[in-house]
């Protein structure tokens, strides 16, 4: 297999483009309606790229279960579709004026705008899996989108009430991520799954899928964590050091509360809720947190979930979405952006 230096092999790369691509070309024909700026600023995220990982999790897994593709490509975008709601209301509520390497939606649109335009991206999202259900006779693919909308704006919730809170420990936080972003991974495994009305599944099958999606999420909001404070900015598109001057508990900030040393906690806490920080004193809290080994310690965790990712697959015999599948664990755990 050969793999880049961001942990993404040829297979991958190739096949992760091809379902961009189509996804993209969906989204563009959902997105179109009037009033003509509420669907102009709804594109307007979408039109950024994005990884599309989500879709090509729940594209994969149906396949690999013999899913027909119409229902499939369109619950894939229902699943894009609630991903990109959630980002434009993420940035709101963490004040981030960057994604994608472009100014967030409510900084070209204003805040009003930008609610509404999550709004309908929410509503859409739900509008194309209730279809893809109906085209496939499939039961149960709404309802999974709509119990990973529940969890997703509960872990929403805890993320920012731990702003506020003191001695938030790894087991809070990984509940807290669990069910932000750990959800919808799983979602978009299980929904795979259920398209396929032709057979009755296993009840294995869809454990594992739900057990392979819900632990490549975490490994993937782990290293997100990591990307957020260790990352490149003109490789993630976001600004790094924004989780401290936050008060975020991500995986860097709950691991350096347990290892890093004290200058650099106290850096840390001076950058707190601060507007703006220094470059020179962001790459002193880095140094600080690297002397620790707390990049490693971080890398560690999220292969932790890696590894029952990879091992959830194990039910599965060896086909070519298996090893996208698998190879999209390393990707998730390696990605630089
Ligand atoms: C960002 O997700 C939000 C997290 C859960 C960390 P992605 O990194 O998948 O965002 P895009 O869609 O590729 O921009
Ligand atoms: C990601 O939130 C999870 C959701 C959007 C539900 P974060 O706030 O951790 O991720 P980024 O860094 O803004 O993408
Ligand atoms: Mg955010
Ligand atoms: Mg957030």
């Amino acid at each position: 297999m050969s793999v880049n230096e961001s942990g993404i092999s040829a297979q991958l790369s190739e096949a992760i483009k091809i379902e961009a691509d189509k996804i993209n070309h969906l989204l563009t024909k959902y997105l179109d309606g009037s009033p003509e700026e509420l669907y102009n600023s709804a594109k307007y995220l979408p039109s950024l790229g994005g990884k599309r990982l989500r879709p090509f999790v729940t594209i994969t897994c149906g396949r690999m279960l013999g899913a027909t593709e119409e229902p499939l490509y369109l619950s894939a975008l229902g699943v894009e579709l609630l991903h990109n709601f959630t980002l434009v209301h993420d940035d709101i509520i963490d004040r981030d004026d960057y994604r994608r390497g472009h100014p967030t939606v409510h900084k070209v649109y204003g805040e009003p705008i930008a609610i509404l335009t999550g709004d309908l991206l929410f509503a859409k999202a739900f509008e194309a899996v209730i279809l893809a259900e109906k085209l496939s006779g499939s039961k149960g693919v709404a309802q999974q989108l709509v119990n990973a909308a529940i969890k997703l704006d509960e872990g929403q919730f805890l993320d920012v009430s731990f702003e506020n809170k003191e001695n938030v420990g790894m087991e809070q936080y990984l509940e807290m991520v669990t069910l932000k972003t750990g959800v919808l991974y799983e979602a978009a495994a299980v929904i795979g799954g259920l398209l396929n009305h032709a057979t009755m599944k296993e009840d294995e099958e869809l454990t594992a899928l739900a057990e392979y999606g819900k632990n490549l999420g975490l490994c993937f909001q782990i290293r997100d964590d990591y990307l957020g404070i260790f990352g490149d900015p003109k490789k993630t598109g976001k600004a790094v050091g924004n989780d401290i001057r936050r008060g975020k508990r991500t995986a860097v900030t709950i691991l350096a509360s347990k290892f890093a040393d004290n200058k650099t906690l106290h850096l840390m806490s001076t950058i707190s809720n601060q507007d703006k920080v220094d470059d020179s004193v962001l790459i002193e809290v880095v140094e600080g947190l690297k002397r620790k080994g707390i990049d490693s310690k971080c890398m560690d965790l999220a292969s932790s979930f890696g590894l029952k990712a990879l091992d959830a697959l194990s039910v599965f015999p060896d086909n070519e979405q298996r090893r996208l599948l698998v190879d999209l664990v390393n990707y998730a755990w390696k990605r630089d952006h």
